[in-house]
């Protein structure tokens, strides 16, 4: 028996640095993955014909797919990283052919599967608190499909080496270079094309390597991103590999076909031949009912035929809508209205979700994908200058921030626009703040709303690729996703009533209370105009109230007059919300107030750009102190900049001034300016 023991210990001890030398050169393929053991978690799963799906239907999840065992990467020796290389073949398949949800990203990390980790922007590697932490230990590349400014994002179809975090160390748009003649050819990660990327790490040289290119194209020569870097201090001696994914709110599918693996040489080739079938997008079975049912169809045909004539005529007016020539190129944009309608389920009050200046919204499920939307219909009877505003919504449908709403499209019927938006559950802000609210939100959740909304505001001014002016802001559009994460809506549509056709509004457009003065003044929108809405906005998120309230003092209508008071007896922090109780961060209410008496200037070169705005509310900048800035308690309006305070403030943000001029320019386009 003894013997026996140790013989077995013996042989143990033997094998154990055989089988550690052997796993050196880890190696494995998978052409499809209907045997294969793979480590899942989230949302991700093996489809009945071997596809790895990473995401299924399911909003706002991560999935994760990882090779059960771990991988050495280090010889415990030396404490360098090898070598290694790996190819997958994949395909992004989204509802829509122009957007998608975020990307995914093949992985290294210390565990199976990313605890903690984030959906939406953070692709399921990493979240808010440990983004860009050395101790993360995770290599990732991203096939990033969302431009998230955050993260710095070159656009929204891009490749990424990233390291510890979702910056990218160095990215590139989705593309690849031709053998042939060095040409760059435009890859879209989205198109549900099967693509194929190559990853390889040189741990002599420690440089990686990625390569794209589309099924049918050889390895291409060049690679499309080249990154000196050693991997040694990032990659631990044994680590899993594997991807991850995650989804926000458009239904995105994201496949992997094929996927091969080796530590010190080449990763196997995949043999596409060999790779299981994408599902048929929008392929439908038929029925056998019209070849067994047609006998019974014939005889009763006739009977139906006359009313199905009359119904038919009714149908088509009922849901016949406006499409012209110059509208064929926003197809992808443009909903059916029978979509809207059955969706709405005929615009039933029971799915009315609240009413505004500018239409009725109500609620609304998309009969085939099941997307949960909001649907503004606006009334508008000119046709003068229609043209141009599609083009601008449509164009707004690129813009990508999780602080915006998602604009997913729009719909034209006589007398009528219908604007298609992401259904967000939580409702408008306004209802958590005034009137006795029935749920208020807490002092942390409403700072959270104001970065969100800031931050939000900053990427329309000047992180997209043209300037875009929002017009409208106040707490009625500010929505609230599942998360609670502040979301601004409605950008643009002022837009609409600029033509000047409209009966009820003269040239400006805005809500009384948030419309600087010298908008109502000269008409014009600019950044500063959206500015002063927004000061408008943080007194009314902190203090609980409307800028304009009808009261019984006369002295207590205008917010900011009576925030302003309360400032001026050296008291500003009992301006706050009651309803806060003893719940706030006295510092935070502090900055937050006062930031909006500072953007309510009445001059505009005196407001900060939302740059600076971010800058305050992140700490990264201290507020300038406001009695130098020449305030005084007249009505709506502060008094004109005297000599020396605020042209003191103004040389101190130089960049504000240059911001300024560039949005007086005004060009005619809402994206552009205003006018
Ligand atoms: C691992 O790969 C290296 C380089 O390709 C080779 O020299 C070595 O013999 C391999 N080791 C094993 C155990 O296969
Ligand atoms: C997606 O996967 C999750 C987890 O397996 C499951 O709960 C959910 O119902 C799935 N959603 C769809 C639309 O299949
Ligand atoms: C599959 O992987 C799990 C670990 O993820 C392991 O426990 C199990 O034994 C494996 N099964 C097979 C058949 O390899
Ligand atoms: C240690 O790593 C270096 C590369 O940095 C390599 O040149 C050397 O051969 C390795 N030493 C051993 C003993 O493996
Ligand atoms: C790993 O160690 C072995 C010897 O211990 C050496 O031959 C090999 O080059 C090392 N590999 C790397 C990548 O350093
Ligand atoms: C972030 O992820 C880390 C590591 O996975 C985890 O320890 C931490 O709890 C997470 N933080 C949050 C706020 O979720
Ligand atoms: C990184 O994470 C570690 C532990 O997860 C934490 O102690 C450290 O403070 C973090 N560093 C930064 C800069 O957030
Ligand atoms: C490729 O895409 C870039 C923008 O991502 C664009 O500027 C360029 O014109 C495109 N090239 C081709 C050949 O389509």
């Amino acid at each position: 028996m003894q013997n026996k023991d140790m013989l077995s210990n013996l042989v143990f001890l033997l094998l154990l640095p055989i089988s550690l030398v052997a796993s050196e050169n880890t190696s494995f393929t998978y052409l499809g993955f209907q045997s294969a053991n793979l480590s899942l978690d989230g949302i991700a799963g093996i489809t009945s014909t071997g596809l790895l799906k990473l995401t299924n239907g399911t909003k706002q999840q991560k999935g994760h797919a990882f090779y059960p065992n771990p991988i050495t990467f280090k010889n415990s020796s030396n404490g360098t990283a090898s070598s290694f290389s790996t190819t997958f073949v994949f395909a992004i398949i989204s509802e829509y052919p122009t957007f998608s949800s975020h990307g995914f990203a093949f992985v290294i990390a210390p565990t199976r599967g990313l605890p903690g980790a984030l959906q939406a922007q953070y692709l399921g590697l990493f979240n808010n608190s440990n983004d860009g932490n050395s101790t993360n230990h995770v290599v990732a590349i991203e096939l990033d499909t969302i431009l998230n400014s955050e993260f710095g994002d070159i656009n929204d179809n891009h490749v990424g080496i990233d390291i510890n975090s979702l910056t990218s160390e160095k990215s590139a748009a989705a593309g690849y270079y031709d053998d042939n003649n060095g040409a760059f050819r435009n890859l879209t990660l989205i198109s549900g094309r099967q693509m194929q990327v190559w990853v390889e790490y040189d741990g002599v040289e420690k440089k990686i390597e990625v390569t794209l290119a589309p099924i049918n194209v050889r390895k291409p020569k060049t690679p499309l991103l080249s990154l000196s870097s050693d991997l040694s201090p990032v990659i631990e001696d044994n680590m899993y590999v594997g991807f991850s994914s995650s989804t926000a709110s458009i239904l995105t599918a994201h496949y992997v076909l094929g996927w091969s693996f080796k530590v010190n040489g080449q990763a196997p080739e995949l043999d596409v031949s060999q790779l299981p079938k994408l599902p048929r997008i929008g392929g439908k079975p038929r029925s056998k009912f019209l070849t067994i049912g047609l006998p019974w169809i014939i005889v009763s045909l006739a009977s139906v035929a006359i009313s199905a004539v009359v119904y038919a005529i009714r149908r088509k007016e009922k849901f016949a809508e406006l499409l012209e020539d110059w509208e064929i190129q926003y197809g992808p944009h443009r909903f059916k209205y029978k979509d809207l309608y059955i969706a709405t389920k005929g615009f039933r009050d029971k799915e009315l979700l609240g009413a505004g200046g500018f239409g009725r919204v109500y609620r609304g499920i998309l009969p085939t994908s099941k997307i949960e939307i909001a649907v503004k219909r606006v009334s508008h009877e000119s046709r003068q200058g229609m043209k141009q505003f599609v083009a601008e919504i449509v164009s707004i449908g690129r813009l990508r921030h999780r602080n915006l709403v998602p604009l997913l499209g729009y719909c034209r019927r006589k007398g009528e626009l219908l604007l298609v938006y992401d259904y967000m559950p939580n409702g408008s802000l306004d209802k958590y703040l005034f009137d006795q609210p029935k749920v208020t939100l807490s002092w942390s959740q409403r700072f959270q709303v104001i970065i969100g909304v800031a931050s939000g505001l900053f990427y329309l001014h000047e992180e997209w690729e043209q300037i875009v002016i929002h017009r409208d802001i106040k707490a009625s559009n500010v929505l609230l996703d599942g998360e609670l994460n502040a979301r601004l809506g409605d950008f643009g549509l002022a837009r609409l009533y600029d033509h000047g056709t409209d009966p009820q509004t003269t040239h400006v457009v805005g809500t009384l209370g948030y419309l600087a003065p010298e908008h109502s003044r000269s008409g014009k929108a600019t950044p500063s105009t959206d500015v002063f809405a927004f000061g408008a906005f943080l007194l009314e998120v902190a203090c609980g109230r409307r800028p304009i309230e009808p009261r019984e003092e006369a002295d207590d209508v205008l917010l900011l007059d009576w925030v302003f008071s309360h400032w001026n007896r050296g008291e500003i922090l009992e301006a706050r919300d009651v309803n806060l109780g003893a719940d706030y961060v006295a510092e935070e209410v502090e900055l937050v107030l006062k930031l909006g008496l500072l953007c309510s200037h009445s001059e505009p070169a005196a407001r900060p750009s939302m740059r600076q705005v971010m800058q305050f509310l992140e700490g990264d900048f201290p507020l300038p102190d406001l009695s130098s800035l020449g305030l005084c308690a007249s009505g709506l309006t502060f008094a004109h900049n005297r000599e020396g305070g605020f042209s003191d403030f103004a040389m101190s943000y130089p960049s504000s001034g240059d911001r300024f001029t560039q949005s007086s320019f005004a060009a005619e386009s809402l994206l552009s300016g205003g006018r």
